[in-house]
């Protein structure tokens, strides 16, 4: 692969990214011109109106999507300089991705769920097992292993999301509402654990698109998108500071 930087504590940097949809006159933008990055041991939360990009901007910097211009960088990797083959490897060894719905398949155990993207990375199951029960075993379900999502309550299951997300030492989480379709308590568990992923120390890092600032308090920097733009930028521990004095 190019471009590799020396070891850096920048795990993702977009640079004047720029997404567009469709051409002429009805071409969408989604992203105009955003500058973010996010460093190791960070969580930073997204957040923003429906439509204002939010989704886009996850695929964009997951390497999903190429964006209409400008560069996104992962781990040292410039995404554009990469090949199929290089950027499919990228993302399947750096790249985790949660989704709102949990998005596991419902045929495999929770153990079979999280070791998959080692097994599509070439791994044996046998030898798959192992670090995706470690995986589990972080987000507190070792003990849940061989059972079918449809057993697991909902929180239960997006944290079996989580576990495939960071398995195998994959460092770049990328979070797209992932507590939407939970409860307030069983969000906050969920939040708790992806915190925990990223202050682990092992290099990881991540971004969380939420539409509560409850949960955006979880992260170190919260970013305002508005029609494609980054328009605002908060520490967390503000919102937190904020929602204490509206609370009390
Ligand atoms: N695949 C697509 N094709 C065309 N337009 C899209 C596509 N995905 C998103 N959009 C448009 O881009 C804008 C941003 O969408 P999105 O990134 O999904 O925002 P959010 O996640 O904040 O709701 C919206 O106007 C949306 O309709
Ligand atoms: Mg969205």
């Amino acid at each position: 692969m190019t471009g590799h930087a020396a070891d850096s504590d920048i795990l993702l940097q977009l640079d004047g990214v720029s997404m567009q949809y469709g051409r002429g006159e009805t071409a969408i933008t989604a992203l105009a011109g955003v500058d973010l990055s996010v460093s190791r041991g960070e969580l930073v939360a997204v957040m923003g109106a429906s439509g204002s990009g939010k989704s886009t901007l996850l695929t964009v910097a997951g390497g999903l999507t190429p964006p209409t211009s400008g560069e996104v960088v992962v781990e040292g990797h410039w995404l554009s300089q990469l090949s199929a083959r290089e950027l499919a490897t990228l993302r399947r060894r750096s790249l985790g991705f949660v989704f709102q719905d949990f998005n596991l398949i419902p045929s495999l155990t929770a153990l079979e769920n999280v070791s998959l993207p080692l097994e599509l990375d070439g791994w044996t199951s046998k030898k798959a097992h192992r670090p995706a029960l470690d995986a589990l075993t972080i987000v507190e379900l070792g003990d849940r292993a061989g059972h079918f999502p449809s057993d697991l309550s909902g929180g239960q299951q997006q944290r079996v999301a989580i576990a495939r997300a960071v398995v195998g030492g994959r460092s770049l989480i990328l979070a797209d509402e992932p507590t939407g379709a939970l409860d307030s308590t069983t969000g906050e568990l969920v939040l708790r654990m992806l915190r925990s992923r990223v202050d682990a120390g092992a290099g990881a890092g991540g971004i969380l698109v939420t539409h509560d600032a409850r949960h955006a308090a979880w992260a170190d920097r919260i970013v305002f998108l508005r029609d494609g733009r980054i328009v605002d930028e908060s520490r967390a521990s503000a919102v937190s500071s904020l929602l204490a004095g509206l609370q009390a």
